[in-house]
């Protein structure tokens, strides 16, 4: 079995201009090699806007094939807050399950949860997951995702059987 590679896109107006370091990727990068084991495959860091959010969406996707694409940032009501309408016409199927479960996991949190529009779903053979931009919200996001990747991603890649849905149970 290849390991499973992940790309890690921050989108912020602020962090791209280097204006504060990107302490929610760092985050995620540390919780996917650490917690999960999996290696980074792609991570940049690309302003609050749609092109440059679909441009790198689609080359890690189509062209790069990677499993998992984790986003953090642009998911609120702020005027450049625009990351949902970029991902979603690039998803071929959507996992609103995936989106509803952080959200709902989170308020258990925060009210502030609710205020996160990101969406979640399909583009070949990657997952692709809007989180919100905050680093305590990325790390949330990561108890519950934590649990439930591996058997979603092995069910992408078509290697589930009763070995995967067994240790799931385990
Ligand atoms: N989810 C969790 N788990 N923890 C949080 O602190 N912050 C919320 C929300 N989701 C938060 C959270 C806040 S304050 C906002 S504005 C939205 O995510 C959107 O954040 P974003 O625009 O940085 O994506």
């Amino acid at each position: 079995m290849r390991t499973i590679r992940v790309g890690i896109l921050t989108i912020s107006d602020r962090a791209a201009r280097g204006i504060y370091p990107d302490e929610s990727g760092a985050i995620l990068r540390e919780r996917i090699v650490e917690q999960m084991g999996w290696t980074i495959a792609q991570y940049a860091v690309v302003p609050d806007d749609p092109e440059a959010i679909q441009r790198t969406l689609r080359a890690w996707s189509d062209e790069e094939g990677l499993d998992l694409i984790l986003t953090t940032g642009g998911t609120g009501l702020g005027p450049r807050d625009f990351t949902p309408e970029a991902t979603r016409p690039l998803l071929e199927r959507e996992a609103p399950g995936i989106a509803e479960a952080l959200r709902f996991y989170s308020l258990q949190q925060t009210p502030f949860a609710m205020l996160s529009r990101g969406v979640a779903g399909i583009r070949g053979r990657t997952l692709i997951i809007n989180l919100p931009g905050s680093p305590r919200a990325v790390r949330e996001a990561m108890d519950i995702l934590g649990k439930v990747l591996p058997h979603a991603l092995a069910i992408l890649r078509g290697e589930t059987g009763p070995a995967a849905e067994h240790s799931l149970h385990a």
